[in-house]
């Protein structure tokens, strides 16, 4: 990253010792693997540390299709999230609409939405001002952490039209103020 990114200062650590020391923590691994991963962070994290959470819970990660979504009894996979964090750490979920593919390929200009939501709008905030520092990507707040579910769900939906149209769609909200 840092000869593919210049300027960019990369360090590898263990989950629990990166989480320490560090405020926002971005949690993106396999539906399969949430709760593990979260637990295993959960008591090193700040006591105020923002947890953005990207997990979808696409039913291939349990051996179905990409194009289907698994119910979760918490309503969402950032729901559940926060339900395995300790008080006082709040989750903020978003990037379910960003291709990995894309944001990968630097030669290329990203020009997309990308959807927030949490309980916590100072936290949103600080995920927003994080992410926006990607050119080409603009956040919108799309309320409540509930609100997730239907995020989590349009990553489905966009693996389908990425397979019929072979590109890697995002997600635009029109009419919006100007920044
Ligand atoms: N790919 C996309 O375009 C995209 C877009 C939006 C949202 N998402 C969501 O973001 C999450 C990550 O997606 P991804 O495509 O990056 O997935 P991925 O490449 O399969 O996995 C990402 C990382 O998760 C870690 N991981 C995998 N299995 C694990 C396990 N059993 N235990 C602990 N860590 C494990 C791995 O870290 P190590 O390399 O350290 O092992 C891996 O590099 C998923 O929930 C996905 O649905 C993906």
């Amino acid at each position: 990253l840092a000869e593919l990114v210049p300027g960019a200062r990369v360090a590898g650590r263990a989950n629990a010792d990166a989480c320490a020391s560090a405020r926002t923590v971005v949690v993106s691994v396999p539906f399969a693997s949430q709760a593990s991963t979260i637990l295993d962070i959960r008591d090193h994290l700040t006591p105020d540390a923002i947890v953005v959470d990207a997990t979808v819970p696409l039913a291939a990660s349990v051996g179905g299709r990409a194009t289907r979504i698994l119910g979760v009894w918490q309503g969402s996979a950032a729901q559940q999230a926060q339900e395995l964090l300790p008080d006082g750490v709040s989750v903020v979920s978003a990037l379910h609409t960003v291709s990995a593919a894309a944001l990968g390929d630097l030669e290329s200009q990203l020009d997309e939405h990308v959807l927030i939501a949490g309980d916590r709008k100072a936290d949103k905030e600080v995920v927003a001002e994080l992410i926006e520092r990607i050119d080409g990507l603009r956040c919108v707040d799309c309320g409540r952490l509930e609100n997730s579910r239907i995020m989590e769900s349009l990553t489905s939906l966009l693996i389908g039209i990425n397979g019929r149209f072979k590109t890697h769609a995002g997600v635009r909200i029109t009419r919006l103020p100007a920044p």
